[in-house]
């Protein structure tokens, strides 16, 4: 229960449970008292005693993620991230009160960002980690901010277009306020109606903006547009490449990262490799292709000083093969060197294959091996090679983890369409609520 450096407080309500969450820690009550054990499926009895006891909230402690964020020399103050969390609650009761949003603080919160945020080396982007649940939206917002900020700042991004970007970047989930909780935070898939709901957000955001601000019309494209993709698949419009612009398309990109690398009452936090990876390969699907190569290729030095591939751990090819992290041009590096010890056809090699994937296009790291057991017999065949028993007659079994897309079957681009369907009745819904698309297209010139 300690707070100590490495660890971290995740407090969680109650309503957020359901049978079978697995928290990573013990949970307790505030009284101190412990209610459920940490890695144990909670039943649906133990989750009626609390509700039945009026208990709200319960907490534990976990670890942090090793290999992500890291700790030394942060960009950004702490004293102006949580002035940006003040706002963000002002924000939130001038919306639900309908009242004019508070431009004011969020042109100084967006201001200091851009002074704070450098794309000079050796400073880290400390990004908000998630205190409360029910902060999320604020504390994921924020990080879009920061995100898209940087982001643009290596796309050269002038004055204006930082101001616009970051603006629209904290503003891009404002429509979830008029959602109710239950919906944006239910642990388990949503209903296709609850669904279509939460695909307004983007048009109530746009809305809220328009009525409840003078924001002007390229902070609500951001908007209204954070969620349309690439290959025209996304909501609310459907826009294809081009038509969407590249300032919402930023905003989306720093969206999914953020989104993938944060805890939620129903997900664990990803690491980044897991993120980055997930934004190269909907590269030319969600984002346009030279944005996400981008983001890959500049962001993950500005992100962490730690390693994203630890030396060391071992690692799934795309091309089937199996092998240890041993070195890197960069700790950042997402292409490290990768001695090969399991080939394509499953069978352990007679000599480990050291690869450079720096200059090899054709392989990547599909996913970090974590099996306790896995790891075991890896660490069996390296010491073998030590050993000199090259000719170990071992095939490696069949159970090597693929990542999650690809272990429910889908291609990349079918999750994409299954992701973002998008029904007759929410376009026309969302017509309606809309001004002309148009208006918002080939708008972004004297930006950079
Ligand atoms: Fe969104
Ligand atoms: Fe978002």
């Amino acid at each position: 229960m300690s707070d100590g450096k490495n660890e971290f407080r995740v407090e969680l309500f109650v309503k957020f449970l359901y049978p079978g969450i697995i928290l990573k820690g013990d949970a307790y009550t505030y009284s101190g008292e412990k209610v459920w054990a940490g890695n144990t499926p909670f039943t649906e009895d133990a989750i009626k005693k609390l509700i039945e006891r009026g208990i709200q909230k319960v907490f534990y402690t976990r670890a942090r993620v090793v290999n992500d964020k890291g700790t030394g020399n942060p960009m950004v103050s702490e004293e102006i991230l949580k002035k940006a969390v003040d706002i963000s609650h002002e924000l939130e009761q001038a919306v639900t009160s309908k009242a004019i949003i508070p431009e004011k603080g969020v042109n100084e919160i967006v201001d200091g960002f851009i002074n704070n945020i450098s794309t000079s080396e050796g400073t880290v982007l400390n990004l908000m980690e998630l205190k409360e649940y029910d902060d999320y939206t604020y504390t994921h917002s924020i990080n879009v901010c920061l995100l898209s900020i940087l982001f643009a700042k290596k796309l050269n991004y002038n004055e204006k277009g930082l101001k616009i970007i970051g603006t629209g970047a904290l503003l891009h989930d404002i429509g979830k306020m008029m959602i109710s909780k239950e919906i944006l935070n239910k642990p388990l898939g949503l209903t296709r109606e609850e669904f279509e709901i939460m695909k307004k957000h983007p048009v109530f955001g746009y809305e809220i903006i328009r009525s409840q601000s003078n924001f002007g019309t390229l902070i609500q494209k951001v908007v209204l547009l954070h969620h349309e993709k690439h290959i025209g698949k996304g909501y609310p419009f459907g826009l294809r490449g081009e038509q969407i612009g590249e300032i919402a398309q930023i905003v989306s990109m720093a969206d999914v990262f953020d989104a993938v690398t944060s805890e939620r009452p129903y997900k664990p936090a990803r690491p980044y490799w897991y993120a980055l990876s997930q934004i190269k390969k909907d590269s030319g699907i969600a984002f346009a292709p030279r944005l996400a190569r981008a983001f890959v290729d500049d962001m993950p030095k500005y992100l962490t000083e730690n390693e994203i591939f630890t030396k060391g751990c071992y690692v799934l090819l795309n091309s089937g093969e199996v092998g240890e992290v041993i070195d890197y041009r960069f700790p950042q590096s997402l292409k490290p060197v990768v001695n090969i010890y399991i080939n394509s056809k499953k069978e352990v090699v007679r000599y480990p294959i050291p690869v450079n994937l720096e200059f090899d296009d054709s392989r990547n790291i599909e996913n970090v091996l974590e099996d306790d057991g896995i790891i075991k017999k890896l660490g069996e065949i390296k010491d073998s090679f030590a050993k000199r028993k090259e000719k170990t007659p071992y095939v490696f079994p069949d159970d090597i983890p693929k990542p999650e897309h690809e272990a429910s079957g889908m291609s990349i681009a079918e999750a994409a369409r299954e992701a973002a369907p998008i029904p007759e009745a929410a376009m026309d819904a969302a017509k309606k609520a809309e001004p002309d698309k148009d208006l918002f297209i080939e708008n972004e010139s004297d930006l950079k």
